[in-house]
């Protein structure tokens, strides 16, 4: 018979802890994002997790799945309906007209790091709480933008050692082009033998019947009408020359001219990261050009663009590939003290160390010398610093190294030396 438990809580449904000693992981990936970013000029920026629901509705589209089905909504105490954010393009572009920062020079580059909320239905790499890395460059129409940005995320990607991913990238066409193709779109998707849910989906929002993953859909899809052949001059040049830029700069890419995306402030280039080791959630990060959006939530015309890569399922990605990430322990002293006297002096010892800039640890909790050094093994440290009373009395510790068993007698004020010269 088992035993009744008490009942705990857990984690709620779609969300998980990150815990060491995998948290690493996570914090290696967000580095590594960041890491490129911060070397083309991206300042960071930070905005708050909720905003006005309106923003998402006008910005990220009244026709997504993202606006309709998956925000988190509430009414405040004092009326204010807000939404968990659900991407974090629109607060961001929000935020900088808000700061004024178009009036400056542009383009305006930015990233940021944080967590998001949709509430979709959760499997392995989709969750309702997701973490992301993203920039956006605002203010300015030029190919070599949006050339920069997807090369600075296959840096970031390749510098964690990802290697099995590949890039999709597409034109969506601008507000010249794109209503003369949705309407072609429409006229042939009216034709199809489509479910009532698909057929309104035909009016309101017919790129996006283009994504459908059912087989019944697709294949009646065969000689739909493209983007790509619909594209104005203007257009056509652009993304000629994102892809001369891309191809320069030895960025492979797939053309998809199926691409969609799932938010509807899109314009031109549209590019998504997809890793074929992650099942269907296989997106690992994507973006592309908004140039309306400015305009969508009441600010001037600021064509912009920019992209977001998924922490969570690039972590995935990496353990698909088996690609190992950040030294685990960092501990490199473990301080063993035997006796009170001891403890004092020890505990003072690993103060200076860690001030001294050396990772240490100490055994807390008065364990015996067995449990003590047992400790010191698993913390990974090198070298553990052992100490009873004889040992004070004479004014030294004993430096033992934990990879060859060797110990030697060193004076207490002069660990930290010892160490740091024995740890270069
Ligand atoms: P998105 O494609 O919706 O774009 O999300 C970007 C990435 O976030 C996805 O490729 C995926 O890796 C990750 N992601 C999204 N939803 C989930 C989820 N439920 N669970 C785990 N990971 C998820 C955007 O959010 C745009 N704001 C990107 C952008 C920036 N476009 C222009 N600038």
């Amino acid at each position: 018979m088992t035993t009744a438990v008490l009942s705990t809580f857990s984690a709620p449904k779609g969300t998980y802890d990150l815990i060491p000693p995998d948290s690493e992981a996570f914090l290696a990936v967000r580095e590594a994002i960041a890491a490129p970013l911060r070397r083309a000029g991206y300042g960071y920026i930070e905005t708050p997790g909720f905003e006005h629901v309106e923003l998402f509705s006008r910005g990220v589209g009244e026709s997504t799945d993202i606006v309709t089905k998956e925000m988190y909504t509430l009414t405040t105490k004092g009326g204010d309906e807000l939404a968990l954010r659900p991407e974090g393009t629109a607060s961001v572009l929000r935020a900088a007209l808000q700061a004024n920062l178009h009036r400056g020079a542009l383009p305006v580059k930015l990233w940021y790091s944080g967590s998001y909320y949709r509430y979709e239905r959760p499997q392995a790499g989709r969750y309702r709480h997701f973490s992301q890395v993203g920039a956006e460059a605002l203010g300015s129409e030029d190919p070599a933008l949006d050339a920069e940005l997807i090369i600075l995320a296959v840096d970031a990607y390749r510098s964690l050692g990802l290697r099995n991913f590949r890039l999709l990238l597409n034109s969506l066409g601008d507000k010249e082009c794109r209503p003369v193709y949705r309407a072609a779109l429409q006229d042939f998707l009216r034709g199809l033998d489509l479910d009532e849910d698909t057929r309104r989906r035909v009016e309101i929002n017919p790129l996006r019947v283009l994504d459908d993953k059912r087989e019944a859909v697709q294949k009646q899809l065969t000689g739909a009408p493209m983007m790509r052949d619909h594209l104005c001059e203007a257009c056509k040049e652009y993304h000629e020359q994102v892809r001369a830029l891309l191809t320069a700069a030895g960025v492979e890419f797939e053309d998809d001219p199926k691409l969609v995306r799932g938010l509807d402030y899109y314009t031109r280039t549209t590019f998504e990261f997809v890793h074929d080791g992650l099942g269907s959630q296989s997106a690992i990060g994507g973006g592309g050009r908004y140039d309306g959006l400015s305009e969508m939530i009441g600010g001037p015309a600021l064509p912009s663009v920019g992209w977001a890569l998924g922490v969570d399922r690039t972590v995935l990605a990496l353990r698909a590939e088996n690609v190992g990430l950040a030294a685990e322990s960092r501990t490199e002293v473990f301080a063993v003290p035997l006796g009170d006297e001891a403890r004092r002096a020890l505990f003072g010892v690993v103060t200076e160390l860690r001030r001294g800039g050396i990772a240490a640890d100490f055994a807390y909790g008065g364990k015996g010398l067995k449990n003590a050094m047992k400790s010191a093994n698993r913390s990974g440290a090198r070298y553990a610093v052992v100490a009873g009373e004889r040992d004070l009395a004479e004014g030294v510790v004993q430096l033992k190294d934990l990879q060859s068993g060797e110990q030697s007698p060193v004076p207490l004020d002069a660990v930290v030396t010892e160490v740091r010269g024995r740890l270069a």
